[in-house]
């Protein structure tokens, strides 16, 4: 599927569920890689990413069998991962190249880490820094992008402030935490998702959080879980914003994932004037989920800024194409880590929302999109930069455009959701 055409729908309805969550699934494997015993993981994420992480400790020496979204993981025990004779490839996958590089600075042997071109051209110093600080030895190119060889060992203890919000960087740490003698804490000014906080609780490692600080006790022995991962909420945010644009939409999206530092996007939308409504709330292993219904109605448009960014940084595509279709425009500040993502997504956003004929001015930190004053969008090819958070946001703005667009490679929707298109069609009324 190199080139995907989207022709404009009149609806979306019915019942659909997303896959397992990208980040949870990411922090679940890891974490039964490293317990004691066998983990039982169900709603696995079919994401192209947690097959990377699964490869990844699969090489150290993880034994895995996963069928259809189940896996199962044979847990070595903190101290029995191998040494894998080849480079580990994260592929396309930041979460798997960060939270690892924290799991290698603890062992006693040598890894290298790298990635596809895009994961090779993102930031990593900001690991690299704590990382080093704890006795990790760590060589990149470039002084800060992968492949990353790294050197583990005995590590010691820090206490870190993160000087940009980030849950990869906070999760590496607090892995590597689990290595070092005595308390690692981590200081969040900003907060940022905290899956592998619950996480690291739920298989028995000793952690507090006071206020923005996060105090992880290493040396703990963890032990094997059966788990479930919620739905993945910035997978459902692209029906819910087709549902929002489509005229006489009606939706139900089951199992999404409803942890409190990734519901941001949902507050967004309400704000804006979407009709939500949240059924069935529970809690699963620390996490909470729920069912989310939707229906289309008109919205005001808004800015987004401040402490909300870290909180819905992976919806933000979604949300800016749903600019021109808004009242009064979207408008996003203080979102500069959307440069160095799996794309420049302020870059892609802006010159692909203009190809379908919107009004957007992009801005170091972010951009602002014109709303329905400007006309409705008009269908045009898209390139999404390989980006698979670009390709679907632009291809739910394509169903209410005027005529057809294309997507150019299209396939990059399995970094994250390899079945989008497939279901999309199954939902749409044309
Ligand atoms: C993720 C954290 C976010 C997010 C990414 C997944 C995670 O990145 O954009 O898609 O699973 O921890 P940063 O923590 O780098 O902001």
């Amino acid at each position: 599927m190199a080139r995907k055409t989207i022709a404009p729908a009149r609806a979306i309805t019915g019942a659909v569920e997303v896959p397992g969550d990208k980040s949870i699934s990411h922090r679940y494997a890891i974490l039964a890689a490293l317990a004691e015993g066998r983990s039982e993981i169900r709603h696995f994420s079919t994401a192209e990413d947690c097959r990377r992480t699964l490869d990844c400790l699969r090489r150290l020496g993880v034994h895995i069998a996963s069928e259809k979204d189940t896996v199962r993981i044979a847990g070595t025990g903190l101290a029995g991962l191998r040494r894998s004779r080849r480079a580990l490839d994260a592929g396309n996958s930041g979460t798997t190249m960060r939270l690892l590089a924290g799991v290698l600075s603890g062992q006693p042997f040598g890894s290298t880490i790298t990635g596809d071109d895009s994961l090779r051209h993102r930031p990593m110093g900001r690991v690299i820094e704590p990382l080093a600080r704890m006795g990790a030895q760590i060589r990149a190119r470039d002084g800060g992008f992968a492949p990353l060889e790294i050197r583990g060992g005995r590590l010691r203890p820090i206490e870190y402030t993160l000087p940009v919000p980030s849950a990869q960087v906070k999760s590496a740490i607090l892995l590597a935490g689990l290595y070092a003698e005595g308390a690692t804490s981590v200081i969040e000014p900003v907060r940022t998702r905290d899956h592998t906080e619950l996480a690291v609780g739920e298989f028995g490692a000793h952690l507090e959080r006071f206020d923005q600080t996060i105090r992880i006790h290493g040396g703990a022995r963890l032990e094997a879980r059966q788990l479930v991962v919620p739905g993945d909420i910035s997978s459902a945010v692209f029906f819910l914003a087709a549902a929002l644009l489509l005229p006489e939409s009606n939706l139900l999206i089951h199992n999404v994932g409803l942890n409190p530092t990734r519901t941001a996007v949902l507050d967004a939308l309400a704000t804006m004037g979407a009709p939500l409504s949240l059924v069935s709330v529970h809690g699963s292993s620390g996490e909470l989920l729920g069912d989310i219904a939707v229906r289309h109605a008109p919205l005001d448009g808004g800015v987004i800024s401040g402490a909300a960014v870290p909180l819905l940084i992976d919806e933000l595509p979604m949300l800016a194409a749903l600019g021109p279709y808004t009242e009064h425009g979207i408008e996003i500040r203080d979102a500069q880590e959307l440069r160095v993502k799996e794309s420049d997504r302020i870059a892609a956003l802006a010159e692909n929302l203009r190809r379908m004929g919107a009004q957007v001015e992009e801005r170091p930190d972010g951009l602002r999109v014109t709303g329905r004053a400007a006309g409705r969008l008009q269908g045009a090819e898209i390139d999404a930069h390989g980006d698979h958070r670009i390709a679907m946001a632009l291809a739910v703005a394509a169903l209410a455009a005027e005529g057809e667009s294309v997507i150019r490679n299209a396939e990059c929707v399995v970094v994250s959701f390899p079945d989008f298109f497939t279901t999309l069609d199954r939902l749409l009324e044309r």
